[in-house]
């Protein structure tokens, strides 16, 4: 339990109502997007200034109470659940667009700003930043960058990283650190904001974040391949990327999530269909016509059923709905849901495909598999019921199964969510030991107390 002290300092910072301990603000921020892991925090704090959060980490830091930075708190690994009490200090007050730039192409953010706020302040001026994580509607930046988020775009326009030009990150200490600019070349010594991109909350608070920006493409076309065979699929996605042809997104919908979505609001989908493939091409007018006709070729080639070119916007934006609520789908479907992230190399994806169904077999769990195809990354999901124990336990295991099974062919553990709590039992099977070890000296040369964060990305006591 926090003492008092703390709590009436932490007033004085930040203002009575910036301050929440009532139990049921405190239960607001109990539990991420994940169903598995839920703990209360002591206090939740709501800064909107850089200098706020350096005194409230002042303060932790000097009291050695943990903090627990948090966005929206729609992250998918545990990340933002405060494991271990204190303090949950959170960005959402800070979301003002500070700056944008229409010929340097960058943009000036507060962390808390929500991302399809910034896309649709960006389309206003002919703009757009690429990496969606399928939260859009409610995720803030700083999370997206905290997490180093990827989403269906990132097949063509890379993941959150590529885009971080600046960034201010407060340290456990309370200084507030400068990195990088606002220039898109940048090599004055260690990449320092890599470091800080991706670091779970662990390292220190993102408080200002510079980003690069691309022109709006002024068309596109949505593709939707009907398949009768998960792996056809997949091996369909392989041929596509092998040809030459790099569309910005190829999503893998499976017929779980398809009746799911149709059940909750009926768009008229395929609900026979084994998986779909979402495609999109992007660019220029003549190029999207272009890439879309050998995209379309390569698919019935690749055997699939059915090819539907989307007419119109509102079919495409149809089809894109039933992508983004695809892990509402999911997490909806069952008491506890195991959903992870691995990512496979694209050319396995097929093989791993193949792998999971085995895996299905064998543990009597049936396993839907949304996801990033074009990425090789997919969301391989275990419906279960954490009240259950042996159950719960089996499912577990079986999710430990298909962990293995992307190592195997050369694949990550997480390739998009994080670690978090949800990942870090499988972390040292997953990396270099002399890695891993570095890794926990940065921590503690960044945040001595261990109060970021604590208890995320590997398993304290077993280190
Ligand atoms: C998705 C998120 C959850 O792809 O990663 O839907
Ligand atoms: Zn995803």
């Amino acid at each position: 339990m926090l003492e008092k002290k703390v709590i009436s300092k932490l007033r004085k910072i930040l203002g009575q109502k910036a301050v929440l301990t009532a139990r049921e603000d405190l239960n607001a921020y109990s539990y991420d997007g994940t169903t598995t892991w839920v703990h209360m925090p002591d206090v939740v704090v709501l800064p909107t200034t850089a200098e706020q959060v350096s005194q409230v980490l002042k303060l932790a830091n000097d009291n050695k109470v943990p903090v627990t930075p948090r966005g929206a708190g729609t992250n998918v690994s545990g990340g933002s659940i405060p494991i271990k009490g204190g303090i949950v200090l959170c960005t959402t007050r800070m979301n003002k667009i500070l700056d944008i730039n229409k010929t340097n192409l960058t943009a000036t953010v507060e962390p808390g700003v929500v991302l399809q706020d910034f896309n649709i302040a960006l389309a206003r001026q002919g703009l757009f930043y690429p990496p969606d994580p399928q939260s859009f509607l409610g995720c803030t930046i700083g999370g997206t960058i905290a997490e180093n988020a990827g989403g269906p775009y990132c097949v063509k326009y890379g993941v959150t990283k590529q885009y971080v030009l600046g960034l201010e990150v407060v340290l456990a200490n309370g200084y507030i650190m400068q990195l990088g600019g606002v220039t898109v070349k940048n090599r004055t010594g260690y990449e320092l904001m890599m470091l800080f991109t991706g670091s779970e909350g662990t390292l220190g608070v993102i408080t200002r974040i510079t980003l690069r920006l691309m022109p709006l493409p002024p068309a596109n076309k949505t593709m939707m391949a009907i398949f009768d065979d998960m792996a056809v699929g997949g091996q369909a996605v392989s041929s596509i990327m092998a040809s030459g042809v790099v569309p910005a997104k190829i999503e893998f919908v499976d017929n779980f999530v398809i009746r799911r979505i149709e059940e909750m609001t009926p768009m008229g989908l395929p609900v026979e269909a084994k998986a779909l493939l979402l495609i999109q091409a992007d660019g220029s007018p003549a190029a999207v016509e272009a890439e879309a006709k050998q995209i379309v070729d390569i698919l019935k080639k690749s055997g699939a059923k059915e090819i539907k070119v989307a007419k119109n916007a509102n079919e495409a934006a149809r089809y894109w709905k039933m992508r983004s609520a695809g892990f509402a789908a999911v997490f909806s479907a069952a008491h506890t849901v195991l959903a992870e992230d691995v990512a496979v190399p694209r050319d396995k994806l097929a093989e791993f495909i193949r792998k999971l169904e085995d895996i299905s077999k064998k543990s009597g769990f049936f396993i839907s598999y949304l996801g990033h195809a074009g990425d090789g990354n997919l969301h391989p999901s275990i419906f279960t019921d954490i009240r259950n124990k042996k159950e719960f336990d089996k499912a577990q295991k079986t999710m430990g199964e298909i962990f293995e099974a992307a190592l195997a062919l050369g694949g990550v553990l997480s390739g998009e969510h994080g670690i978090g709590l949800e990942k870090q039992r499988f972390l040292k099977r997953a990396m270099d030991p002399v890695a891993l070890n570095l890794m926990i000296k940065i921590k503690g040369i960044l945040d001595p107390n261990h109060i970021l964060n604590p208890g995320k990305i590997w398993e304290e006591e077993k280190v």
